[in-house]
């Protein structure tokens, strides 16, 4: 159990050393021996795990994992195991989701796409604002990254509402036959025009972030932040198309329009 983690690959270790010079554990360190900061570095999506556990990988990101969980009480391998089940954790190409029937893609949508926005929405506010009020001062896109977070934030929460309270009950009760087909051409050209509003404040994020580029002396939230927002817009990129593309044609063709 305890060898199976190393520090490891060269070319992680020559990445970090080019990079962090100031985070790096020799070759062949044993993964609890390793900081925690520095595997977040090196893995920003650890930042997850470690907060799910409560351990610090920032202020306190010099501590060793197996230091953080002796202070934690918990168990190191209980921890190990997540962070490798994180690194083989690539969603397969299994299954299509633009294959499924029209009221289970519309169900998918919700799980999936729906769920992820509540799970990292409050997570990403909460480090904007820590980060724009500790680095803002000298880095002023911070703040207007913030900016543009707390207004993408507001229009994806309410967009859901009227997805999963209107849109996606006609959707799914037309596809049943439960209803009379009737013209959704309305509330879908609102949704897709929200959907513009989205893509806007994403595009925006990215040029202030660089492409979501972290400064090399860039601190743990930081950096952890920038990953949280790259996948926020890989993920939203995928739900809009999969709305757009799929499920609002669908729809249009079940209702007549
Ligand atoms: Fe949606
Ligand atoms: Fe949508």
């Amino acid at each position: 159990m305890m060898n199976r983690w190393v520090a490891g690959s060269l070319c992680d270790v020559a990445y970090i050393m080019s990079h962090h010079p100031n985070i790096y554990s020799p070759p062949g360190t044993l993964i609890a021996d390793r900081t925690v900061g520095e595997l977040v570095a090196e893995r920003p999506g650890r930042s997850r795990i470690f907060q799910a556990f409560g351990i610090d990988f920032c202020c306190q990101g010099g501590r060793t994992l197996r230091e953080a969980c002796e202070r934690k009480n918990m168990a190191l391998d209980a921890v190990i195991d997540q962070l490798e089940a994180e690194l083989s954790a690539k969603p397969g190409p299994a299954s299509n989701p633009a294959e499924l029937p029209i009221d289970e893609l519309a169900r998918y949508i919700v799980e999936t796409h729906h769920g992820f926005l509540r799970r990292e929405l409050p997570r990403l506010r909460a480090m904007s604002e820590r980060v724009a009020s500790v680095h803002g001062g000298h880095t002023p896109s911070l703040v207007e990254m913030l900016r543009t977070f707390i207004g993408l934030e507001e229009e994806v929460t309410s967009h859901m509402m009227k997805e999963e309270q209107i849109l996606f009950p006609a959707i799914i009760a037309l596809s049943r036959g439960t209803v009379s087909p009737r013209p959704l051409d309305g509330p879908i050209a609102c949704m897709i025009h929200e959907h513009e509003i989205v893509g806007e404040a994403l595009a925006h994020l990215n040029k202030l972030s660089h492409r979501f580029q972290p400064p090399a002396d860039a601190c743990n939230t930081y950096r952890a932040l920038f990953a949280g927002l790259h996948d926020l817009e890989e993920d939203l990129h995928r739900h809009i198309h999969l709305e757009n593309a799929v499920l609002f044609p669908a729809a249009k063709a079940l209702a007549g329009g």
